[in-house]
């Protein structure tokens, strides 16, 4: 059994294609807990939804809470406050993040990407230091942006590649393993004729 925290502030839709995704899965046996830093967040609504354990947890006592429950791995999703060195050394966070870092770091970065006229963006997946979207990168996959993208079409495009990306960079780390653009391209390694 391996156990897992997923920690958001908001919306909660990469914590639902998480659960959905580890719910197909049962050998993997992965036990889910649901930490929020907002009593309001929809994350809440989806993890009773879901049926998932859940827990509001002030940032002020992410110290108190890590220090006596351990976790194999602690995953943020769209979790929007910086934790300090002290918490960060009580586990294994991984982050989310909309664009290929390091451009583009903090919030609005859709949006920024879109504006500042880029033409290939994505998502990554990293360590989590107390820099802001700072630590090493694990995994990254691109979108590309056309001339005749419309906004909406980029975002919904960034927000299903994360939604099928972070729970495949889960499941890899949990197994240990490393992730390469062949498990999101089902055996392609992104150069074969038809990728291009
Ligand atoms: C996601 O797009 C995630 O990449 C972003 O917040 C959103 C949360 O959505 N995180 C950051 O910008 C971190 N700097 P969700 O609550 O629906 O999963």
């Amino acid at each position: 059994m391996k156990k897992i925290a997923i920690m958001g502030s908001g919306n909660g839709s990469n914590f639902e294609a998480i659960v959905k995704y580890f719910a197909q899965k049962p050998e993997m046996e992965v036990d889910i807990t649901c930490l929020t830093d907002d009593v309001n967040a929809y994350i809440l609504t989806r993890a009773k939804n879901l049926g998932v354990k859940y827990k509001y947890l002030p940032f002020e006592q992410n110290g108190a809470y890590f220090a006596v429950n351990n976790f194999d791995l602690i995953v943020l999703a769209g979790y929007m406050r910086i934790l300090p060195e002290d918490v960060l050394n009580l586990g294994k966070f991984i982050n989310i993040h909309p664009s290929l870092l390091p451009a583009f770091k903090g919030k609005d970065a859709i949006h920024r990407a879109f504006d500042a006229g880029v033409k290939v963006s994505g998502v990554t997946i990293h360590h989590v230091t107390s820099d802001l979207d700072g630590g090493k990168i694990i995994a990254q996959y691109p979108v590309l942006i056309g001339n005749l993208t419309h906004f909406d079409e980029f975002e919904a495009e960034i927000h299903n590649l994360e939604h099928k990306l972070y729970p495949i960079v889960i499941e890899k780390l949990l197994k240990d393993e490393v992730f390469d653009f062949s498990d999101l391209l089902g055996g392609c390694s992104g150069n074969c004729s038809g990728c291009h």
